[in-house]
């Protein structure tokens, strides 16, 4: 299956019963497109294109270590593992429930070769240098101590090691902008100070040996190496 096959395959395994989160992560319900479309000003080809560029530091037959972090509900990744039968995979997250959801999907999809741990990104449990990617999608705007987050992704990847994801940058749509002013700082899904698109360029330029930032309107994509 291509990468893209596997996101699709995403948005399939949501289906009609779908919980809000889910549908709005996949563009897949009605209520999950609107949003997608009103807060993030994103129609189904740019949802895609974000997610595709936040995953393309996996290859596909990838076979070493994997760390993601926060793994959620694993709608967006769970699909991607299943083609990885190789790999070392971990995924940690500070909810339970959230977590309970991607285990879920994990059996349902037959994934053997995955652990989840709940915990802190700001302290993670592993040694330095632990594993060969690190994935982190739609986390760093939820972290609340983004500094702590940023150095523990970097201690437990190894040298050479891939450093990508996405997450919430400002100043890239306006409307997005507001709604997460007004609606998802205040509810506390979100958590200030925000990065830019080039305030994120230049922190993992300065931490990593290549950075490379891409931005789908209001979405930060990056792709690092170690
Ligand atoms: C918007 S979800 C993203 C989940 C998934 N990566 C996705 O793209 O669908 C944000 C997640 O960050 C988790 N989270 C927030 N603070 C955290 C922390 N300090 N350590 C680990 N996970 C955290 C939340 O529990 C939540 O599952």
């Amino acid at each position: 299956m291509t990468r893209k096959e596997q996101i699709r395959s995403a948005y399939r395994l949501t289906g009609d019963n779908a919980s809000f989160y889910d549908g709005m992560m996949t563009y897949s319900t009605f209520l999950g497109k609107a949003v997608c479309r009103i807060v993030w000003n994103m129609d189904g080809e740019k949802n895609l294109r974000y997610i595709e560029r936040a995953l393309s530091g996996i290859p596909e037959d990838f076979s070493g270590k994997l760390l993601e972090v926060p793994v959620g509900t694993g709608v967006l990744t769970m699909p991607v593992y299943k083609e990885l039968p190789e790999a070392d995979i971990t995924c940690l997250d500070y909810s339970a429930d959230m977590m309970g959801a991607a285990k879920r999907r994990a059996e349902a999809l037959g994934i053997r070769n995955i652990s989840f741990m709940q915990g802190d990104v700001g302290a993670l449990p592993f040694e330095d240098d632990s594993f060969d990617i690190v994935l982190s999608m739609n986390g760093f705007h939820a972290f609340p101590d983004k500094e702590a987050a940023y150095r523990e992704t970097f201690r437990v990847l190894k040298s050479g090691g891939t450093f990508c994801g996405c997450f919430y940058i400002k100043g890239g749509c306006a409307r997005t902008d507001w709604f997460v002013n007004k609606l998802y700082v205040p509810k506390g899904f979100f958590t200030p100070p925000f990065e830019t698109e080039e305030s994120l360029r230049r922190r993992l330029a300065g931490l990593y040996s290549e950075a490379e930032v891409t931005a789908v309107d209001g979405m930060g994509c990056f792709l690092c190496r170690k």
